[in-house]
């Protein structure tokens, strides 16, 4: 697959690092091909995360991800959701490599700077969840 989604979750979009972060996924051969600041609402959170439902930071997790503003957007690149993986690092920004997004500005493993779908099913899904088909280029 060649897209993936993210998001710039509230910690970081808070801590006023929405310009790095994505100079940092254009500076990786990324092209946007669709961004928004936007807000989820809980009950948007809670179907965004319906997946983690059952685990037991879900509701942590809804509360976080809904309480202020994140930057949505869909990256274009040959083999995207695996390379978009890389250049974030590992949920918790401890275990993170050394330059990765999370290793530099995640605060906690709950509050982990940058969201990247895990597969191309879930790429589509997603972005298709935050934007329109004319929203797309
Ligand atoms: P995403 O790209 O955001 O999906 O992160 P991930 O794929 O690296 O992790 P996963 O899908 O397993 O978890 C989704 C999100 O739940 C994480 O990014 C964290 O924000 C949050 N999360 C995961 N584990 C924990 C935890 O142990 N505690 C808390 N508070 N939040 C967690
Ligand atoms: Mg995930």
């Amino acid at each position: 697959g060649n897209r993936t989604f993210t998001m710039i979750k509230p910690d970081a979009v808070e801590n006023g690092h929405i310009g790095a972060i994505l100079e940092q996924i254009t500076a990786s051969g990324f092209r946007i091909v669709a961004m928004k600041l936007t807000q989820m609402t809980r009950r948007d959170a809670e179907k965004f995360y319906e997946v983690h439902a059952e685990r037991p930071f879900y509701g942590e997790l809804v509360e976080f991800m809904s309480r202020g503003p994140i930057v949505a957007a869909i990256l274009e690149k040959e083999n995207a959701v695996e390379d978009f993986r890389t250049l974030i690092g590992a949920t918790n920004p401890e275990d993170a490599a050394e330059g990765t997004i999370r290793k530099k500005y995640a605060t906690s493993v709950g509050e982990n700077a940058v969201h990247g779908s895990d597969s191309d099913e879930n790429a589509k899904i997603e972005g298709a969840f935050h934007f329109s088909g004319r929203e797309m280029f």
